[in-house]
């Protein structure tokens, strides 16, 4: 939920850092900090507030002077955002620096023992604590030292570390919280995420969970909990640097709404060959599809929303039985792990805290899993027995939308196949659901192209306090997802229903004027919906439908109609939530927000 980077070489290291943190300020955003090492002293700056307060404060960072340094910008757990509880922490006379991204669960514990020793905290942090840990047991070694701490504490961390007394030097260690080295010949790098070095190396490592670094500026050395030193190898970021860029545009949502097309492209076509659906990376033999029994796909947020959508699909072509739950409800719920049960987490950061949980609950039923993930080389991708990758390329935006659509992709090829290899639907049904998976790219490029309607709409709705979003079956995955886009970005409370389910009590909640976005895209649900949409507007709702082309009934009933065009009905969802990532969109920026960061949230949530 943090961002972490260090810099070791031959440049000033202030105005580096402040740019690597400006590549992970969507990790987190309400403070940030940096310390930088001339060799004799270690100064320290911290601001309260987006990065830019801290570039502004020390001037881009010209005011620091040295090549040695570690940064930060804080999503605020323990303790308000404050310039004091801003990273970095110190010890007591400030030879140590800790940045710390995670959560230290026994802090408690940990900060009444060194308390009762003597020490002193300025700040309501848990990472306070790792400072003076590494004071009370510092023996002159570092990595020693850093193993002593790691054996006490409980919970997630990726922490960057410099002593004062090897002024040469940078450590930086990891449990369950991302961090990667970068190695160039102008020096080293430790940031949580690859856009922090992107600009300086492709060259990086991925740091496993318990391994320790020590950077200088031209050496690397790897160790493991156990002081060993490791050999690893590096891996070449094969990304274009501008993929991590606005590129012209306003926000990264838009720039990233409009790159859906392309990235599902990327995640379809190379997994359709000679007419028929191939997913390597699946480790699975026909037998073994054909042995699944039930499937549990284990997700949070947007991600299971997807998840919520597959299930219709998977249910309705491969006939599996699929359960689909939050990964903060499964890790807790004890689920019934049967031999021939398939997990699938799905996530785009591959670090979400309770997905990674449930992935590691689940493996340990020795079931078979996959993960569905973005992030190349992150804990789930590398945690999961088979790993799928959506290739949507790096999402900056809060808010998800081409990961979402990417996900979905993955999902369907993954029914799809099922289906065939089980037998549960025919060639020709498969060989024309196929002509119509390829048409979604350009038939999502179609709907951007129109995106000024959604934008005259949205801006009608500017003031509004509540908004409802109702649908059927795959409908009301897609009302789940449209409601999430609209609050988190435009701060404006909205619930998805069941449409039918109404009636059972939240009905009450319809006025005069309120808007209902109502979702229509199943041709065997339209009528019932039509009669929910009659409800809702005798008791005076405003309705906007989102529907099929062919479906001009529904203007019939609706005050406003958005149209998608005709496909597959399981493949409804990836059109129909263009007009609604779009209509958040302009939600937000006519109301004047950060659409990219909204307030409380991080991109990646790494803690429970
Ligand atoms: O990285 P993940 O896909 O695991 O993240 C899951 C959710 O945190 C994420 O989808 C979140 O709901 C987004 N803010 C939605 O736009």
């Amino acid at each position: 939920m943090c961002g972490i980077v260090g810099y070791i070489g031959e440049n000033q290291a202030a105005p580096i850092l402040l740019d690597g943190l400006s590549k992970l300020e969507y990790r987190g955003y309400d403070s940030a900090g940096i310390a930088v090492s001339s060799g004799e002293e270690i100064r320290m700056v911290k601001a309260t507030g987006r990065l830019k307060v801290l570039d502004d404060l020390t001037h881009g960072g010209s005011t620091l002077p040295g090549t040695i340094g570690i940064g930060h910008t804080r999503w605020a757990t323990h303790g308000e955002p404050s310039d004091t509880n801003a990273h970095p922490h110190l010890n007591k006379d400030g030879s140590i620096v800790v940045v710390h991204n995670g959560i230290i669960e026994n802090y408690l514990k940990l900060k009444k023992k060194l308390e009762n020793k003597g020490y002193k905290f300025l700040s309501e942090t848990d990472t306070e604590v790792i400072a003076h840990m590494l004071d009370y047991y510092y023996n002159g070694n570092p990595v020693d030292t850093i193993t002593k701490i790691m054996h006490r504490m409980e919970g997630s961390y990726a922490l960057g570390i410099m002593f004062q007394d090897h002024p040469d030097e940078i450590y930086a260690v990891r449990k369950d919280s991302p961090l990667i080295v970068g190695e160039s010949n102008e020096g080293n790098f430790i940031a949580s995420d690859a856009p922090a070095v992107l600009k300086y190396t492709r060259q990086v490592y991925f740091i496993q969970n318990e391994e320790i670094v020590k950077l200088t500026k031209d050496s690397l050395t790897f160790y493991n909990i156990d002081e060993e030193v490791l050999t690893k190898e590096a891996t070449t970021i094969d990304w274009d640097i501008n993929a991590a860029e606005k590129g012209g545009y306003e926000h990264f949502m838009l720039k990233e709404m409009y790159e859906q097309s392309k990235a599902v492209s990327d995640t379809l076509n190379p997994r359709l060959k000679d007419g028929d659906i191939v997913i390597q990376e699946l480790g699975m033999s026909e037998d073994e599809i054909r042995k699944i029994r039930k499937i549990y796909i284990v997700a949070c947020g947007s991600a299971y929303h997807t998840g919520v959508t597959a299930k219709y699909v998977f249910e309705g072509l491969a006939r599996i039985p699929v359960e689909v739950d939050l990964a903060s409800e499964f890790r807790y719920r004890h689920p019934i792990f049967e031999p021939d049960t398939f997990v699938i987490i799905v996530s785009q950061s591959g670090e979400t805290a309770d997905s990674l949980a449930a992935l590691r609950e689940a493996k340990s039923h020795g079931v078979k899993t996959l993960g569905i993930v973005n992030v190349v080389g992150s804990s789930i991708a590398r945690e999961a027995d088979n790993v799928m990758y959506t290739w949507a390329g790096p999402e900056i935006a809060v808010a998800t939308t081409k990961a979402y659509s990417t996900q979905l992709i993955a999902e369907y090829l993954l029914a799809l196949k099922f289906a065939k290899v089980r037998g549960t639907i025919d060639n020709d049904v498969f060989a024309s659901m196929l002509e119509e998976l390829k048409q979604l790219p350009e038939q999502i490029s179609l709907l951007l192209s129109h995106k000024e309607n959604v934008q005259k709409f949205a801006n009608r709705y500017l003031a509004t306090e509540h908004v409802f979003f109702i649908g059927r079956g795959i409908d009301y995955a897609i009302s789940l997802e449209g409601s999430l886009k609209l609050k988190e970005i435009s701060y404006i409370h909205s619930e998805a229903y069941a449409a039918g389910e109404l009636k059972h009590g939240t009905i009450s909640l319809i006025e005069d004027g309120r808007l209902v976005v109502a979702v229509l895209t199943q041709p065997d649900l339209y009528k019932k919906t039509i009669s929910n949409i009659q409800e809702v507007k005798t008791r005076g709702a405003f309705v906007m439908a989102v529907t099929t082309v062919e479906n001009t009934e529904v203007e019939k009933v609706a005050d406003y109609c958005v149209y998608i065009p005709k496909t597959n009905p399981y493949f409804t969802n990836s059109l129909a939530v263009i007009p609604l990532q779009l209509f958040g969109y302009y939600v937000s920026i006519g109301k004047g927000l950060d659409v990219d960061k909204p307030r409380n949230l991080a991109k990646s949530v790494t803690v429970e």
